[in-house]
């Protein structure tokens, strides 16, 4: 039998989506921008305004310090006798709006247009975050209990690689024992289709300087004769990958796992527009490892991208001028079983190799995450699936996501329980891009699966 949202859950969901919508827009005018230290306040802001805010629905609630940004850590532990114990994680932290120049309405000022709310942060991930506690309130303010014991953890460091996350769940592990992880950060296969993740790729992030002269030089009195670094920085950049694509770093794909061939035939069986796809990205055409679907080469392989690059002259006009020093941020997405460490060690090596005579190169460790597969498969995921069903009106599809959610590997190695990864954005939703946005349906439904979930988990 399909289960259905409770009615009495629905009831007050309906009767409050005006509310909870005005408070997410409160937390979303707070910029907790974790990557900036000029926005430490308002970062340390949100967690307090979360923390005031499960405190208000009814949870034991806690701001802990970390040796980084605040973790907020809620309790309800009223559930009958042999209940489980569910945990919830988020973040409140959000990235850099920049260029803000792009954004149609500001960032921190959250609208509505077309069934989308915009803001920074709106669906990676205080909207996603926010579902959780309001599926919580509605439990509590109708019920006045919970069928299952729950665990909030709202982390503030997600987005700049989430460094003092892993202590604090093997400091607090007792505290934090569950049957079940849940989380909201990421995105449903298409509108309308829910979904669970069976795997997220990992990350190793670095940043790359090379300094040839000790200054810029004009390029007259001195090129030709003095060797570039922005030319010796594209060079070994161009080293990265050969000609197919491939990515050209040796022992690179060392450790990476095929997948098994019945996953592969699932994956290309997924109803996925390539199209559409091409469409909202609005390139040229789609490149990437040959031999490999679309959904393969974001779910189930390794990839080596620039992020960003700087050196000379980028202002208006010409300038003639041969720059002192270039730099590029490169990144690696990692799949089972490549480490973050590992995969440094070996750019680090490649990139000194193939750096000309004439610059010298350092090269500086940024943040990292290992990649995580899930066992799709027994009661929790049934029970996931029974409640996406409920409130969308479909079963969710298997995916995969080519981004990264750095604690996910540490709580079922440190835990010992499954994570399930239930997300409620949509694809085009532009998350770390201007005009990000979540839809307001979504994060209604979002609300509605799981409150029905806590019941479906207490079924079991
Ligand atoms: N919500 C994302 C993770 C994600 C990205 C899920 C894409 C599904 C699709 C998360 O907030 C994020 O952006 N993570 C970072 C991690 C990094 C900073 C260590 C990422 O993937 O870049
Ligand atoms: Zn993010």
């Amino acid at each position: 039998m399909t289960a259905a949202v409770s009615r009495e859950l629905d009831a007050f969901i309906d009767a409050n989506t005006a509310r909870f919508r005005d408070e997410l827009v409160d937390f979303l005018r707070i910029p907790s921008v974790s990557a900036r230290s000029e926005h430490n306040a308002d970062t340390a802001r949100a967690a307090a305004w979360l923390a005031a805010e499960c405190t208000r629905i009814g949870l034991a609630t806690e701001v802990v310090p970390t040796p980084g940004h605040p973790v907020v850590l809620a309790e309800w532990r009223g559930a009958p006798a042999g209940a489980p114990t569910v945990l919830v994680y988020g973040h409140y932290d959000v990235q850099p709006a920049e260029p803000i120049e792009l954004w149609t309405s500001p960032p921190f000022e959250p609208t509505v247009r077309d069934g989308k709310l915009y803001a920074r942060g709106s669906v990676d991930d205080k909207g996603q975050l926010y579902l959780h506690v309001k599926a919580i309130e509605a439990h509590l303010a109708v019920r006045g209990t919970l069928p299952v014991n729950l665990i909030l953890l709202a982390e503030g460091e997600e987005e700049v690689g989430s460094d003092h996350l892993a202590d604090f769940v093997q400091g607090h592990a007792a505290r934090l024992t569950c049957d079940c992880v849940v989380i909201s950060d990421s995105s449903m296969f298409a509108p309308g289709q829910p979904s669970l993740l069976f795997a997220l790729r990992g990350l190793a992030y670095l940043e790359v300087t090379v300094r040839g002269p000790a200054q810029d030089l004009h390029s007259g009195s001195y090129g030709g004769a003095v060797v570039n670094p922005a030319m010796a920085l594209a060079r070994m950049l161009a080293t990265l990958h050969d000609a197919t694509g491939r990515i050209a770093i040796p022992g690179f794909y060392d450790a990476v796992k095929e997948w098994e061939p019945d996953v592969r035939s699932r994956i290309r069986a997924l109803p996925f527009d390539e199209r559409h796809f091409l469409e909202e990205v609005g390139a040229a055409a789609l490149g990437g490892e040959p031999g490999y679907s679309t959904l393969e080469r974001l779910w189930t392989r390794p990839t080596c991208e620039v992020n960003g690059l700087l050196s000379g002259y980028t202002g208006e006009g010409a300038k003639t001028v041969l720059p002192g020093v270039a730099m590029a941020k490169v990144s690696c997405r990692l799949v089972p079983d490549q480490t973050p460490a590992a995969i440094e060690a070996l750019i680090l090596a490649h990139l000194l190799a193939a750096a000309p005579p004439g610059v010298t190169v350092t090269v500086k460790h940024l943040h990292g995450g290992n990649p995580w597969r899930g066992e799709p498969g027994g009661p929790w995921f049934a029970a996931a699936g029974r409640a996406l069903e409920a409130a969308f009106g479909k079963p969710p599809v298997l995916t995969g996501e080519g981004g990264s959610i750095p604690v996910v590997g540490d709580f079922q190695r440190i835990l010992g329980a499954p994570v399930l990864l239930m997300g409620f954005g949509l694809p085009g939703e532009n998350a770390h891009a201007p005009d990000e946005w979540i839809s307001v349906d979504n994060f209604e439904r979002g609300m509605r699966a799981v409150a029905a979930f806590w019941d479906e988990a207490a079924r079991q």
